[in-house]
């Protein structure tokens, strides 16, 4: 086990992504804690992706042609002696199976959801992710300014939807025009919210269900309404249980407004004294604590082009134990080799720091010369796979072309590079000779394109293709796969590791072939 300073770095540490819908308020709220972080001095730095602004992330060439951002970049600021580390998840056009994957090398989550929308798509998706790993949810209900639903609607919603238990930590006292702040019914207090001086907070003590204080505070039209409504959440919510929350069965619910920095400050607090520090990881063989004395992490991420003029690959690990420091001897597990890391960095808006030393929970970045693929581990000697970093299913199918049928070789092979860094995924039909390419989000193709024309000098075009759901096809009976083979073989695929996968033209079509083969499981993930 690790010296007493190892295992302070570790209590220190709090690794968290935003999960949101585009538009919710992801960018204005890591602005706003990138401020009280004290990392940025002045607001409107990070911009939001597509409005064609600067944004900190935003610098691949890709992203400056169309002023969007398809890389992670992780922030690192310290909030109250605690050191964050915030995984920045590409959002809007951007959104990929890296966003999917980037949940993986998480511990917490910020739920954020625009209170005048409730629970829409993405953040579903994004939920049943984390729910893979059963991560903890902090919920920021943020824009609070403008007029919304109303709040309990919102939190049946997500108990509904999301299937997470709520308890309320702060409660809006109105919205919209009248929205004066919120109750923290942790504290006992009253935060009011100025709306000439935005960013200006009044705190107030004392008990919230004394009447006349309230009136005084918030007029006497709403004061016997929020009354009400307080009495009401009281009965109806339970009070905060940090080992549900950590089992990721209730979230606690916070209230406010990103662009008037209200309330932002209340989920960076809970933030840091409730997330997890760095938790364990399960490996094939053993689960692997964050105050073991040696070096192990895993790659949750590969990010190419960091350089154009040297096509540079760069491999984003994830530290699980150990101390990382400059010039360590590393083994990459799946090729049995030992590599002298003599480098690692973290980027911020293209700008690479190298790194001295890093602790569990921290992301590093090392040079991958086309060895490194998505879910590979490295430790200081010892034989383990970390597991949980799996592939995504696709929602988007193409089927690809070349536009000179002479270079199909080297397509093939550009593909199958491309989808070892988790680019893309390629599948092979069974029945024929087409290439058919799946992503999560519609970008990862004009990627490839792109990839494919400058790295491997090889023009393609794209048609699509009557697909709308892959499934990986598994069983533990030969004899049930091998049936479900000879009678679906127009449906199937391999992919790039030779798994068996289900191509099906619609959900209708998906939901007949899993009831009529019932010993055979339909994956909607897949280990790497
Ligand atoms: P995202 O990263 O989740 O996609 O959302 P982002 O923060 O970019 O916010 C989307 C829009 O919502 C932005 O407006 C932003 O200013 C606005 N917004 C965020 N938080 C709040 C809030 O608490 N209250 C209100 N009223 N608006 C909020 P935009 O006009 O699209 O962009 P911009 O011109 O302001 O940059």
């Amino acid at each position: 086990m690790c010296n007493s300073n190892h295992q302070s770095e570790i209590k220190k540490r709090r690794t968290f992504a935003i999960i949101s819908h585009p538009d919710a308020g992801k960018t204005t709220i890591t602005e706003k804690m990138l401020l009280l972080g004290k990392v940025l001095r002045i607001s409107g730095t990070v911009k939001a992706r597509g409005s064609g602004k600067y944004a900190k992330s935003d610098w691949m060439k890709i992203e400056q042609d169309r002023g969007i951002s398809i890389t992670t970049s992780v922030m690192q600021f310290e909030y109250k002696n605690i050191l964050i580390n915030l995984l920045d998840t590409p959002g809007h056009q951007d959104f990929s199976e890296d966003t999917y994957r980037i949940l993986t090398a998480v511990d917490c989550c910020l739920l954020v959801i625009d209170a005048s929308k409730g629970i829409e798509e993405r953040t579903k998706k994004l939920m049943d992710v984390s729910r893979l790993h059963n991560t903890p949810i902090i919920t920021f209900i943020n824009k609070l300014d403008r007029d919304s639903l109303e709040p309990i609607e919102i939190l049946d919603q997500i108990e509904k939807e999301l299937k997470l238990s709520c308890i309320p930590i702060t409660w809006p006292i109105s919205c919209g025009r009248n929205f004066k702040g919120v109750f923290h019914l942790d504290k006992k207090l009253i935060y009011l919210y100025d709306k000439l001086k935005k960013n200006h907070v009044f705190k107030n003590n004392f008990n919230y269900l004394n009447k006349s204080l309230l009136k005084k505070n918030i007029g006497s039209d709403l004061s016997i309404q929020i009354y009400e409504e307080l009495k009401l959440i009281s009965s109806i919510y339970s009070d905060f249980n940090k080992r549900d929350f950590l089992k990721s069965i209730i979230t606690p619910i916070f209230f406010g407004s990103a662009l008037a920095n209200f309330g932002v400050n209340h989920v960076l607090e809970s933030l840091i004294k409730w997330a997890p520090s760095p938790i364990y990881r399960n490996s094939n063989k053993r689960t692997v604590q964050p105050e073991e004395k040696n070096f192990t992490g895993f790659v949750f991420k590969i990010q190419a082009n960091m350089d154009l003029k040297h096509h540079d690959r760069i491999a984003f690990i994830r530290i699980v134990s150990g101390k990382y420091r400059k010039g360590i001897k590393l083994k990459h597990v799946r090729i049995k080799k030992n590599i002298i890391i003599s480098d690692a960095f973290y980027f911020i808006a293209g700008d690479r720091f190298s790194i001295k030393t890093a602790y569990p929970g921290d992301i590093i970045g090392i040079h991958n010369h086309g060895t490194i693929k998505i879910g590979d581990s490295f430790t200081e000697g010892e034989d383990i796979n970390f597991i949980g970093i799996p592939s995504f299913a696709p929602e988007i199918f193409r089927r690809i072309f070349l536009k000179n049928p002479l270079q199909q070789k080297q397509l093939r092979k550009g593909l199958m590079q491309l989808s070892e860094e988790g680019a893309i995924q390629v599948f092979y039909p069974i029945n024929n000779n087409h290439l058919i390419l799946g992503a999560i989000g519609i970008l990862q193709f004009d990627v490839v394109i792109q990839r494919l024309k400058i790295e491997y000098k090889i023009d393609a075009i794209y048609e699509k293709v009557n697909i709308i759901l892959a499934r990986w096809v598994t069983s533990s009976n030969k004899n049930s796969i091998d049936m479900f083979l000879n009678e679906n073989r127009s449906y199937l695929a391999l992919d790039n590791l030779n798994n068996l996968t289900y191509l099906a033209p619609n959900q209708a079509n998906l939901n007949i072939i899993t009831s009529r083969y019932v010993d055979i499981n339909f994956n909607k993930t897949r280990e790497q």
